[in-house]
């Protein structure tokens, strides 16, 4: 995947790669050769229609599925994720689409729920501190870090969660559909509390089935299909490019776009 354009933001160096990464469910091929780069600083979407194989992928780098072939490099490094906890501490977080927070706790419950600083003596007060100093560094609209999170609203939700994912200064954080129940005000909210965690120079992957969000805030868009590769976008792709690659309407616009990409770089 060649990806010399000049992206959106200030990119660091690379964070994930991987080298025909496939996944097999018994005779069901959910991942086949994939490969992926992901740098510090940059945000990168991951679509495709239902069934390409984007759980499957960030199940695979949160540590839940096992790989069945492939290479993944974090870090610098080839590692193996055995199970979330060796992902987590890698510094891979993900935020899942369900959330996982517990309704009837606070935010700041929420936010190191599993994770307490002194499981034995639950210190709240330095616990309040780092809650509230890591959402107003996000610029987060949360009224008050003693609200329970069935009074917030989707997206302030989707912030807690996030929140909560930067607890541990992540070097990658994997989003699965962080705007898919929200809408436009929220939304907004969402994507450019997205654009500041990547200011903060994490990784992000982000997948996401609205176009219009992933050329908002996407410095690359990786389409899957049918457990593949299928092209790598930048945001002023057309909807219809992304849309053509997403359900292989058009095989052609795929390899016009990188043909295009090619001839700017003059290879
Ligand atoms: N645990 C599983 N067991 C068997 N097949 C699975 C499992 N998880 C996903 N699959 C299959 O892998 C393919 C990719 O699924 P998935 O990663 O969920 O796609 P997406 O998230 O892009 O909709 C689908 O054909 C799906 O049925
Ligand atoms: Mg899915």
């Amino acid at each position: 995947m060649s990806d010399n354009a000049t992206p959106r933001s200030t990119r660091g160096e690379l964070v994930l790669s991987l080298r025909g990464v496939s996944k097999h469910f018994g005779a069901v091929s959910a991942l086949t050769d994939i490969e992926l780069d992901v740098h510090a600083g940059e945000v990168v979407a991951l679509v495709g229609d239902n069934g390409a194989g984007k759980s499957t992928l960030v199940k695979v780098l949160a540590g839940v599925h096992q790989p069945s072939s492939g290479t993944i490099t974090f870090g610098g490094k080839e590692v193996t994720l055995s199970n979330p906890a060796a992902a987590l501490d890698l510094g891979i977080a993900t935020v899942f689409q369900d959330l996982a927070l517990c309704e009837n706790l606070d935010v700041v419950a929420n936010i190191y729920l599993g994770r307490e600083k002194n499981p034995l003596r639950l210190d709240e007060v330095s616990m309040e501190v780092k809650a509230w100093t890591l959402l107003n560094e996000l610029s987060a609209r949360i009224p008050s870090v003693r609200d329970v999170v069935a009074s917030l609203s989707g997206g302030q939700r989707q912030t807690v969660a996030i929140a909560r994912s930067l607890l541990l200064d992540p070097k990658l954080i994997m989003l699965d559909e962080p705007t898919a129940a929200l809408g436009v005000a929220q939304t907004a909210e969402v994507l450019n509390l997205i654009e500041r965690v990547r200011d903060r120079g994490h990784a992000v992957i982000m997948i996401s089935h609205n176009m219009e969000d992933v050329r908002a805030v996407a410095d690359r868009i990786v389409v899957l299909r049918l457990g593949r590769n299928n092209g790598v976008f930048y945001p002023d792709s057309s909807n219809q490019e992304l849309v053509a690659a997403i359900t292989g309407a058009t095989e052609n616009a795929v390899s016009r776009r990188a043909g295009r990409r090619q001839a700017e770089q003059g290879a």
